[in-house]
Parts: C-alpha cells; structure tokens; sequence
C-alpha cells in the first residue's frame, strides 16, 4: 500500500472520532453527542418537575452556558422540541432567556443550551413573611409584564408563571427575564388536566378534575401574575388553592365580588389603588380578568399603606372614594339606590358616612358571626411552590 492512501485513511479515520460541535446541533438535526466531551460541567443550577439545568463552559467556545438536561425518561422528543422551538422563538424580547440555536441529545437525555443567570431565580429573593421591597417588585413586575405582554401577543399562554421560572441578571433587577417554556401553548388549545394544583393555578383549572379537558386561556397567565406580585410584596400565598373550600381564598373571593367589605388581613398593607388592580387581575372569572397591559397602568401608583402593619387587626381603612364605592354596593345590594357626590361627599359627609359605615359593620357581623381569623402560612420550602 503506498504512503498516500495510508495517509488518507488515518484521516478518515480521525475524522470519525473527531466529536461534532454542538453547535451545529439543532433541534431538526439532532446529533447524539456525549455532554462531558463538549462542555466542562461547573455546577448544577437547579432543578425543576421534569429535569435539571447545569452550567457548562464550552471547550470549543469557552462560554458559560445554561444546559436544560431533560432525561428521555421524562419527556418525549416532540415534548423536547416544542419547548426548545418555543424558546428560541421567544427570545427575541429582552425579557426573556436567550436561547441558543443548540440542542443535541445524549444516551439519556435530551439538552439545549440558554444564557447563564448569574443571580439565579426569583424564589430565593423573596424573604419569606416579609417579601421585596415596593421599588424592587415594581421592577420585576415591569419586566415580566412586558414578556407576558409579548407572549400572549403572539396568542402564547405561558401556564406556569411562578417565581422559579423568572430568572434575575443583578442585584438591582435591572435585567429581569422570563424562561421555561414547557408548559407553553397556544391560547384556545384544549388540554387535559394532568397536574394537582399549586397556589398560582386559577379558580377554573382548579375546579377541574384530573384528565377533565380544560381550555388554555392568557387568562391563566394574569392571575398567576397577581398571586406571583402578592408572594413578591408579602413573601407569603394568599392562599393554598383557588378553591373555596380554602377559607383565604373564600374570604378573598367575598371581598372580590362585593359580597363583604372586609378586606382579609393579609391584603390590609396594600393601598386601595393596588386593592383595585388585584380586583382586576383575581377576578374568579377567567373572561372578565383584565390583561397584561392594565398592571403598566398603576406601576406609578403606591403600593403599600405607608406606616400601616400587616398583622393590623383594625377594619380597613381604604381611602373616602373607595369606601364610598363600597357603601354604595352594599346599600345597592339591599335595593336602596345612592346617587352620591363623591368629592362632596368626601368633604361635608365623612362622619355620616362613618356612622353608616359602622352601622353596616355591625350589621353584617351580626349576620355573619363566623369571623376567620388569618394566621397566615409560611411556605419557605421551594418544593411546596412547585
Ligand atoms: N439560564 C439559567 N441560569 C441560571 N439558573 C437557571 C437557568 N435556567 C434554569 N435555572 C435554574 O434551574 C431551575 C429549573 O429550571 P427550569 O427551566 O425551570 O426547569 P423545569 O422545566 O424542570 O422547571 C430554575 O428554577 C432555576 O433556578
Ligand atoms: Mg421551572
């Protein structure tokens, strides 16, 4: 055999066991690759329902990148690909992960390859009992609203809005994005229920029963989105499930649809403006919840009472406008129509108003004794939000 065709042979042959980049891998043209030969594993960086996310460092690039490891075991390849495509549709907006155009599979695993978060997730910055400050949560709350805003736009419901799937780039949350696109679909697409409920799930997916078809809805997404601010500026739930059997929630629900003008104690710290968005996100029905973009509307607005304590037993003490507009319900609600000034009201009424007010309050403590009182739930396990 002469020199040349020796040479071509072990050329040949070292291209063989030249491993392919992974980036050249995309989620039509899967290449099964061995993890450990392309990146430098570094750290896992969380865990989630079907799989874990890792940092790597790339030994052809040397970037640090997020890898989102999900076993076969777990998720089928459409399942795979649908979350993969979604992601680096989306990313795009720049409140949303950066997805690569990298995804390969191992012998056990399905992979793709997102921005490293350095600050990590949500979650860990809400102080259980206590949550964010106002100007912190304003900012995430921003943030997220633009990404919501974004994906239902192009008529994507996200469906599990939730503080781990948010992911923070610094410690003032000036870079804020939304990630984990699993559980995304279509709005109108109709699903079966498969998972238990978690205190972000709303009324109508709660009321469902496993396998029972439920329709997917932006809708979802927007109360989500209100008990995700609640948890922010509390560190607490409002409740454990939408459901009325759950005394929080049923005591919430009452105050929603103006069948009581006791506002729970858990809400008193908020200021009637914000009472009045919370009104409009957790409204128990799904059509008349409002959208993403009414939140940017009251970002302006004060969020907390200001010298007012959260364990305050004291009857609400909503602003003159809003309890007028409570006034006005209840007195409607008996038949008896009130066409009342409400600037003049504020001003020359304000003690009638009062002894009204405190007649009413007894009134309906006298029909209805059973007060519930709020020793409220502390969650600070991660696994019992998920
Ligand atoms: N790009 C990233 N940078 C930093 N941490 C991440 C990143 N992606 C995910 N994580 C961490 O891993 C956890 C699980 O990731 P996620 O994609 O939500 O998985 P699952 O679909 O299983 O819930 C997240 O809650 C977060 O703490
Ligand atoms: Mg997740």
């Amino acid at each position: 055999m002469d020199a040349t065709v020796i040479t071509q042979q072990e050329d040949l042959a070292n291209l063989r066991n030249v491993p392919k980049s992974p980036r050249c891998s995309t989620s039509e043209n899967l290449l099964n690759l061995n993890i450990k030969e392309h990146y430098e594993i570094i750290k896992e960086l969380g865990r989630g329902t079907y799989g874990k996310v890792v940092l790597g460092r790339c030994k052809e690039t040397g970037t640090q990148v997020a890898l989102k490891v999900l076993p076969k075991t777990n998720v089928k390849l459409r399942e795979f690909q649908r979350e993969f495509d979604l992601s680096y549709f989306l990313s795009p907006h720049s409140n949303i992960v950066d997805t690569y155009n990298v995804a390969f599979e191992t012998k056990s695993s399905f992979v793709f390859a997102q921005e490293f978060a350095p600050v990590g997730d949500l979650f860990d910055k809400i102080t259980p009992q206590q949550g964010m400050s106002e100007k912190d949560a304003k900012c995430v709350i921003r943030q997220i609203a633009s990404a919501l805003d974004f994906m239902h736009s192009k008529k994507l419901v996200h469906r599990d809005i939730k503080p781990e799937n948010v992911l923070i780039f610094d410690h003032e949350f000036s870079k804020v994005k939304l990630m984990d696109f699993g559980m995304t679909r279509k709005d109108g697409t109709v699903i079966r229920k498969v998972n238990g409920s978690i205190p972000y799930t709303p009324p109508e997916i709660c009321e469902a029963v496993r396998n029972e078809s439920i329709t997917v809805s932006t809708s979802c997404d927007i109360w989500a989105f209100g008990v995700l601010l609640f948890c922010m500026l509390t560190g607490n739930f409002p409740w454990e499930n939408a459901d009325i059997s759950d005394v929080y929630y049923n005591e919430f629900t009452l105050w929603q649809r103006r069948k009581s003008t006791k506002l729970p104690s858990q809400w008193k710290k908020f200021t009637p403006r914000l009472m009045r968005l919370f009104r409009k996100i957790l409204d128990p029905k799904g059509e008349r919840r409002c959208e993403i973009k009414e939140i940017c509307k009251y970002l302006n607005d004060s969020w907390i009472q200001p010298c007012k304590n959260s364990d305050n037993e004291e009857e609400d003490m909503a602003s003159g406008s809003d309890h007028m507009d409570e006034l006005s319900n209840i007195l409607q609600n008996h038949g008896i129509e009130t066409h009342m000034d409400k600037a003049c009201a504020r001003t020359q009424n304000i003690g009638m108003v009062t002894v009204i007010i405190a007649y009413i309050i007894i009134l309906h403590y006298s029909l209805f004794p059973f007060h519930l009182i709020n020793s409220h739930k502390l969650y600070t396990n991660r696994k019992m939000l998920t």
